[in-house]
C-alpha cells in the first residue's frame, strides 16, 4: 500500500501551480510550462542542444584566448567543471567543533559505479507540518532515523558518517584532483543547489531502503508559509530520534516566528510583521533574481579556481538565516549554525529540502530553462554512497529535473507570490523631507571601508544609464555589485543592503528599499599548524537585481542611487559598490 502517492498529487508539477497562480494574478509571467508529468524540461545533452544556441565552450574560448595567458605571467585558469576528490586523501577538516575530523573510513578496493536513477513512481514530498498529523509516516519516518543512528560507526550510512559528508565538502577535507590544494567547496556558488539535491536525494534514499518503502520522502520545512514559519515541531520530541538537543531553545519551542533576516539579535517585531517581512524577502528574491540565474544560485567555480570570490546567490542567503536561527547563539553555534556540524541535526535536510524546493519553483517560473549553459556547471560532477551501497558518480545536469530523480513535491499556496505590500514607497517617496534631514553621500572611493553598527555605510553610486526602455531592461539586468568583502572574525557575518533615491547628492534619512543581504556563516579555519585558528582569507562578492526594485519606488530616471549597507552581526570591510548592467539569461517575471 502507497503510503504517499496519491493520484491528485502525482499528475502534476509545481508549474501547474504557478498556472493557477498567474491566472488569479494577471503579472505572473510563466513562460512556456506545461502541465504535464515529466514535461518539465529533460536536459538530455541533445536536449539541450535542440532548445538554446550552443554556446561557445569556454575551454574554447580560452585556447583562442591562449596567447595571453601564455605570455603573460597570468592566473592559470584550467575552466573545466569540478570533479570529485581522489578519496585516498582526505585532509583534517577545518572543523574545531568535530575536533577536525570528518574524514570517512577509506576502502581502497572501492570502485566507482555510474547511478542507476530510480525508476519509482514519483515520489512526493509533503510539508512538515502536514505531515505531523500522519502517524502512520512519522512512525516511518523516525523508524528510518532510527535504524540510520544504529547502523555500525563505518557504515557509509551511519547517521553520523552520513552528516560527516557536509563537513567533508564544507570543511576543506578534500582537495579538487590534479590541483596541488585547491578545496572542494560546495557553497558560495553555482554548485550550492545541486550539491545539496544530490545529497539529500540520496539520504532520502537511504532512509527509504532502510524500512523497505521506495515511496518514503523527506518532508519540507515549509518556511515560506504561515503555518510553516516556526520550527517543525515534529523535530521537538525529545524522545525520538528526530531530536537534537544542541539547538537554540528560545527558537524551536512554542511557535516562535523564523526570522529570515536573523542575525543573532531578537526581532522584536509581532510575528504578523515578521512574517509579512520573511513573504517580502522571499518575494524579493525571486523578483529580483528571475532574469539571471546566477544572482538566485551563486556564480560560477571552475576547476583549479583558487582566488575566485565567494558569490552565493540569495537563496543561499536566505537559506543561511535558518541554520543561524536554529543552531546554538554561542559556542560553535552547533549544530545547525556551523557547516561541520549542521547536518548532525535531522531538521537539515527538512530544512534543504524546502531550499530543494524553492529551485524547482524558480525553475518553473523561468520555463524550466537550463540555468547555466556552460559546460563546466553541467558535468560538475560528484561522488556518493547510493541506496544500494554503491559509490556512485552523478552528474549535475541529471539533477536539475528532479523528475530524473523520481521526486516531486506536494502543491501548497505560495503566498509570497501574492500580492503583498513590501514597499516603503511612502517614506522613500516622501516629499516632506526637510532640507535640514539630508546629510551629503560620498561616493565610495577607491579604499576598502569598514563597516560599523552604529554607523552604516552610505555610498552614492551613478548608474549606468537611465530611463531604460522595457526592452532593454529583458536584455540587461541593473545589478548593485559589491566586491572584495572581507569577512574579518570566523564569526557570522551578515550586512543588508538599501536602496533610495538622492536629492541631488544628498540623501534622506530613510535607507529605502531593502534589496538583499550578504550572509556568511561562523566558519572555522584552521591556522598551518593544523590546529590554531585563523581568519578567512577568501574574499566574497554580493550581487543584488534591482531591476523591478527600482520600478517599484519610482526611481528610473534617477541618475545615481544612494547604496546603504547596515552590518547586523560580524565585522566586515568592503572594497567596493557600483552598479552594473549584466546580460539576462530570461525574461520571466513576477
Ligand atoms: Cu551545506 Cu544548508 O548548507
Amino acid at each position: 500500500m502507497s503510503l504517499l502517492l496519491n493520484s491528485s498529487f502525482t499528475g502534476a508539477s509545481s508549474a501547474c501551480l504557478l498556472q493557477r497562480e498567474r491566472s488569479r494574478r494577471r503579472r505572473l509571467h510563466v513562460p512556456g510550462v506545461t502541465c504535464r508529468q515529466g514535461s518539465n524540461g529533460d536536459r538530455s545533452d541533445a536536449a539541450r542542444q535542440q532548445q538554446s544556441p550552443p554556446l561557445l565552450d569556454r575551454r574554447d574560448m580560452l585556447l583562442g584566448l591562449g596567447g595571453l595567458y601564455g605570455v603573460t605571467a597570468g592566473p592559470k585558469v584550467l575552466a573545466a567543471p569540478i570533479m570529485p576528490p581522489d578519496l585516498s586523501k582526505c585532509y583534517p577538516a577545518t572543523a574545531p567543533a568535530l575536533d577536525n575530523k570528518c574524514c570517512p573510513p577509506y576502502d581502497p578496493g572501492e570502485t566507482i559505479s555510474e547511478y542507476s536513477f530510480p525508476a519509482t513512481p514519483l515520489r512526493v514530498r509533503r510539508p512538515a507540518h502536514i505531515v505531523k498529523d500522519d502517524q502512520e509516516y512519522m512512525d516511518k519516518y523516525k523508524e528510518a532515523v532510527r535504524r540510520m543512528k544504529n547502523l555500525p560507526a563505518d557504515h557509509p550510512w551511519n547517521y553520523y558518517q552520513q552528516a560527516n559528508i557536509h563537513c567533508q565538502y564544507c570543511n576543506y577535507a578534500y582537495h579538487q584532483q590534479n590541483t596541488d590544494d585547491v578545496p572542494i567547496q560546495v557553497h558560495f556558488s553555482w554548485i550550492f543547489l545541486p550539491w545539496h539535491r544530490y545529497y539529500l536525494h540520496f539520504y532520502e534514499r537511504i532512509l527509504g531502503k532502510l524500512i523497505d518503502d521506495d515511496t518514503f520522502t523527506i518532508p519540507f520545512w515549509n518556511w515560506d508559509t504561515k503555518d510553516g514559519m516556526t520550527f517543525p515541531a515534529i523535530f521537538q520530541d525529545a524522545a525520538s530520534p528526530l531530536y537534537d538537543p544542541k539547538r537554540d531553545q528560545r527558537h524551536v519551542k512554542d511557535g516562535k516566528i523564523l526570522d529570515l533576516k536573523y542575525a543573532y539579535t531578537e526581532n522584536t517585531a509581532s510575528d504578523s510583521e515578521i512574517i509579512r517581512e520573511n513573504l517580502c524577502f522571499i518575494q524579493k528574491t525571486f523578483k529580483h533574481s528571475l532574469s539571471l540565474a546566477e544572482l538566485f544560485m551563486g556564480d560560477p567555480v571552475r576547476a583549479g579556481e583558487k582566488e575566485i570570490q565567494e558569490a552565493n546567490g540569495q537563496m543561499e542567503v536566505i537559506h543561511n538565516a535558518a541554520h543561524m536561527w536554529v543552531g546554538e547563539p554561542d559556542g560553535y553555534k552547533e549544530n545547525m549554525g556551523d557547516f561541520s556540524t549542521a547536518a548532525r541535526d535531522s531538521v537539515f535536510f527538512c530544512h534543504h529540502c524546502n531550499v530543494d524546493r524553492m529551485w524547482d519553483i524558480y525553475r518553473n517560473l523561468r520555463g524550466n530553462r537550463v540555468e547555466f549553459e556552460d559546460n563546466d556547471w553541467l558535468d560538475s560532477t560528484f561522488l556518493f554512497h547510493d541506496e544500494n551501497e554503491q559509490l556512485v558518480k552523478v552528474k549535475m545536469s541529471d539533477c536539475l529535473n528532479p523528475t530524473k530523480l523520481r521526486y516531486t513535491f506536494e502543491q501548497v499556496p505560495l503566498p509570497w507570490l501574492g500580492k503583498i505590500n513590501c514597499q516603503k514607497t511612502a517614506e522613500t517617496k516622501s516629499k516632506a523631507t526637510t532640507e535640514l534631514s539630508l546629510t551629503r553621500v560620498n561616493e565610495f572611493g577607491t579604499t576598502a571601508q569598514a563597516l560599523d553598527a552604529s554607523n552604516p555605510l552610505r555610498v552614492i553610486v551613478a548608474r549606468p544609464k537611465k530611463n531604460r526602455k522595457k526592452k532593454e531592461k529583458q536584455e540587461k539586468v541593473e545589478v548593485i555589485q559589491i566586491k572584495d568583502i572581507q569577512v574579518t572574525t570566523n564569526e557570522t557575518a551578515r550586512f543588508d543592503v538599501y536602496v533610495a533615491v538622492p536629492y541631488g547628492d544628498l540623501a534622506g534619512p530613510d535607507y529605502g528599499e531593502f534589496a538583499g543581504s550578504y550572509v556568511r556563516l561562523a566558519h572555522r579555519m584552521k591556522g598551518s599548524d593544523g590546529t590554531a585558528e585563523q581568519v578567512p582569507k577568501k574574499k566574497g562578492k554580493l550581487k543584488l537585481g534591482i531591476t523591478p526594485l527600482l520600478e517599484d519606488i519610482d526611481a528610473e530616471d534617477a541618475d545615481k542611487l544612494v547604496v546603504t549597507l547596515v552590518l547586523r552581526t560580524g565585522s566586515v570591510t568592503v572594497g567596493g559598490v557600483s552598479i552594473n548592467l549584466l546580460q539576462t539569461d530570461s525574461t520571466a517575471a513576477i
